[in-house]
This record gives C-alpha cells, structure tokens and sequence, in this order.
C-alpha cells in the first residue's frame, strides 16, 4: 500500500515542517499556520505554539495535538481531555542533547568562554595575558545542585560525575537518597544550580525573588527548561548587581530577552537550542511522526501524555 493511501484518512495541519528523514513518510501534509475555523483538520503538529481553548474552538473535528517537545506548557492539556483530545510529547530522546547543553553553559559561565571570545573579537587582547587573566571557577569539587531529577536531571548527573563535581537534587516527591535536599537547602548550598522540571502550575515562579535571594555570592544558575520557573524579573535583578553569574537558554517571553541581561559579563545567552542537534531534532520527529502515523492507523499512541 502506498502512503498517500494510508495518511489519507486523517487531515493533518503542522505548523512548520520538522526536520529528519521521518518527515516524508506523512506525505504532503499541510504547514501553515492555524487560521481561523477549521472543520477538517485531525490531526495538529505543533512546537512550541499555543494550542488553548480559543484555538481547540476553532478546530471542531481534532483528536490529536502532537507537540514537538518534551515540554508540553504550550498545550492546555485539561482542555483537550475535556474534549476528547490526545496530546503526545517527545520524551526520551532529547535527555542527551539537554544535559550537554546544561553543561556547555556551565563551563562557558564559570570558565568566562564568551567573556575571552569576545576580547578576541574585539581585539583588545592587548600583549600579556596577566592584563586579563580571566580566572573562573573549577568543575571538579563544585556543589552542583539539580532542580528535578527526571530523565534529563538524571544525564546532567552523570555527567556533573564526570567532571568530579558533588551532584545535590532537589525532586518533587520526598527522598531519603543521598544528595537529596530540601529546595531552599539545595539553594543555599549549591555553588551551580541547574533546573530540569517542566514549567507547570507547581513549578512557576518556582525559583521566587526570595529563593533566589538564598543563593551564595558567587553562585551560578542555569535554565535550559522553562524561562518562567524562575522569577525573571527578580533574577535580572541578581545578575544586573553581579552578586550571581547565569546561563540562560530559556526565557520568559521567547524571543523576548530583557535587555539588561544583552551586556551583562556574568551571563551567557542561548536561544533555546537545548533539544537542536540534528540526532536529537531527528528523534523527536520520528516520533512525532510514529504518533500521527498510529492515529492513522487506529492504533494506540506511542507517547501520550
Ligand atoms: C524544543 C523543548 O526546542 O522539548 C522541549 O521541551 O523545549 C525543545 O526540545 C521545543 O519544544 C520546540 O518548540
């Protein structure tokens, strides 16, 4: 049986096409945005877009929201089960891709990467080293403190063992294993803290004004999850007066990254590439794809949520 053959009981609308070789087994598909009402579409491929009640309003005859991402925030999944509506995400793949970028940040922050590549582009490498010596902090024996231990916490600690650095967790459900802490207690002690939770109602605003208040001078936080798990404006704060140093790859309103943070020496800045490399943007897609293809077939989802 040819493809077109087997895709064509289901209607599906993806917001932009995915990368990877598993795209083509949808065949022509429709990409394009979601415009007004829309009585036929099925199935919807997003990432990263709003798919909320004024948009499921809009499309009468959907049975799957197929999101391109672990993170689901972008999808009121309540009002989806309230219709009648599968979500699936991509989890799994992208734990790797994760953690290394989380890393990357790390080293480049607490080793000031950007801060000597930009002296070099800038020439003002002037004739001895000692004018700049730009000491960072070591890895190895830092406290790294991890915020949600899923599956890509559980990579960053693997690797943080690598480089020898004492890995704390902080988890939602209650622990007795060794590393655990408290939340304010792993704030307070963690000389790195990286956040690995989705961005739920729980998990907003987590890390508050006053939580950030708790980190030691001189600590460093990475964000390659959601912008909005920590207090943005309070963090801004933090790092504007230098008492802490950031690596950033989420924000609140992305692409929207507040100004303050653009010239800051103490913060290094990505624009949400913790999933992007080829391997892993790839996996996603296949399963994104395997998800549409077993709505197609009347079969059960690969990966609902
Ligand atoms: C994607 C992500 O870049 O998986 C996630 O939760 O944030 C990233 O992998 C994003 O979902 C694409 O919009």
């Amino acid at each position: 049986m040819g493809k077109a053959a087997v895709l064509r009981p289901v209607k599906v609308l993806a917001t932009r096409r995915l990368p990877g070789e598993a795209w083509e087994e949808l065949g022509p598909i429709e990409i394009g945005p979601i415009d007004g009402r829309r009585d036929d579409v099925e199935a919807l491929v997003v990432s990263g877009d709003i798919v909320d009640d004024s948009v499921l309003d809009r499309l009468p005859a959907l049975r799957l929201v197929a999101n391109y991402g672990v993170g689901y925030d972008n999808v009121d999944a309540e009002a989806c089960r309230a219709r009648g509506v599968a979500v699936t995400n991509t989890p799994g793949v992208l734990d790797a891709a994760t953690a290394d970028l989380a890393i990357a940040l790390i080293l480049a922050v607490r080793r000031r990467v950007v801060e000597g590549h930009e002296l070099i582009r800038e020439g003002r490498w002037g004739s001895s080293w000692s004018e700049h010596p730009f000491l960072g902090r070591d890895l190895s024996g830092a406290r790294l403190g991890i915020v949600g231990l899923g599956r890509i916490g559980t990579a960053v600690a693997k690797r943080a063992a690598a480089f020898d650095m004492h890995v704390l967790f902080h988890r939602r459900t209650h622990e007795a294993a060794a590393g655990y802490r408290e939340l304010d207690d792993l704030l307070r002690e963690a000389d790195i803290v990286t956040v690995h939770t989705p961005l739920t109602h729980e998990t907003t605003a987590l890390l508050s004004a006053e939580r950030l208040a708790l980190l030691r001078d001189g600590a460093t936080l990475i964000n390659t999850a959601r912008g909005a798990i920590v207090d943005e404006d309070a963090l801004v704060a933090e790092l504007v007066s230098g008492r802490i140093s950031a690596g950033l790859d989420v924000f609140v309103h992305e692409p929207r990254v507040p100004e303050a943070l653009r010239s800051l020496p103490n913060v290094v800045l990505t624009p949400h590439i913790g999933s992007a490399t080829v391997e892993t943007r790839a996996a996603m897609t296949r399963i994104v794809v395997d998800n549409v293809l077993a709505l197609t077939r009347g079969e059960p989802l690969l990966t609902p949520v």
